[in-house]
């Protein structure tokens, strides 16, 4: 097992980990001993996260499949091995591209936005870096999902799309690779105090999550005492997802 290996750490691509719950979970492997490559479009601040933990920060956007796999060559020359990765790069385009609105409402490249952003950048990172869990027999891929793929996202269709079938991906990949050693899992979180509008959201605990406690549920998962878990989607959201707290996305 990784013979090219030229650490004895473990190796995680983090995607998005400039900001939020990916750089929280950047700085929760850190603190396991894990090395957080950072790779996001904001290389500004994804190079501060990697300075502030002592490692390497690599300018991606994920919506270009050639830019995903360029990052996954230079991870492996620089390490020999890429144990974990946590697909993390996503959001809601309304919010992004300022473009609000119903399905029928919001011109297509809107909808061809977030889907190529959420969805294909899942798929075109996992593409880029499962070839080498597969040679050497271990792997942890961890896929962001979101209550909105669970029970919808009414003015988010290409989000709630984008989420649902990355649910449907994890599945199906983790049939694939289970015998390869791999684990692939999905993470489904509520609203999280990432940005402050996120505060106004509803739970039944009164508050929304932290970035801690999603990155806790992916660090569980990427270890060996969670070996046995495989194609299942987690949600972690303060029992948003049951409904009774008025609008559920
Ligand atoms: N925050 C929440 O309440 C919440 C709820 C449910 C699901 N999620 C999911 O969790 C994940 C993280 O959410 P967050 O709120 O922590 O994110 P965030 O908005 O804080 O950070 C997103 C990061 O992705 C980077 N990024 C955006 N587009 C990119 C691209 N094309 N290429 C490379 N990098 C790009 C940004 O620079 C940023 O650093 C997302 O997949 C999101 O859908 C978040």
């Amino acid at each position: 097992m990784h013979s090219n290996s030229k650490t004895d750490k473990r190796v995680a691509i983090v995607t998005g980990a400039a900001s939020g719950i990916a750089r929280a979970t950047a700085e929760r492997f850190a603190k396991e001993g894990i090395i957080p490559v950072i790779v996001d479009m904001n290389i500004e601040e994804g190079q501060k996260v990697a300075d502030a933990l002592g490692s390497m920060a690599i300018k991606v956007d994920i919506t270009s499949y050639e830019e995903c796999c360029a990052a996954a060559k230079k991870v492996f020359e620089t390490y020999g091995r890429i144990d974990i990765l946590v697909n993390c790069v996503g959001g809601h385009s309304g919010r992004i591209l300022n473009m609000q609105g119903n399905f029928a409402d919001v011109p297509i490249s809107r909808i061809e936005f977030g889907i190529k952003m959420n969805l294909m950048g899942t798929l075109y990172m996992t593409h880029a870096v499962i070839r080498h869990m597969i040679d050497a027999h271990y792997g942890k891929i961890i896929n962001l999902g979101s209550v909105a793929g669970v029970v919808g996202a009414k003015g988010g269709t290409d989000y709630s799309t984008s989420k649902g079938g990355i649910f449907s991906f994890t599945k199906s990949l983790a049939m694939e690779v289970a015998k390869e050693g791999i684990n692939v899992c999905c993470v489904s979180p509520g609203p999280v105090l990432t940005r402050p509008a996120m505060a106004q959201m509803k739970t039944y605990f009164g508050r929304v999550g932290k970035p801690e406690e999603i990155a806790s549920l992916i660090n569980y998962l990427c270890s060996d005492e969670a070996a046995f878990i495989t194609g299942h989607n987690y949600v972690i959201d303060g029992g948003r997802c049951f409904g009774g707290l008025g609008a559920t996305n």
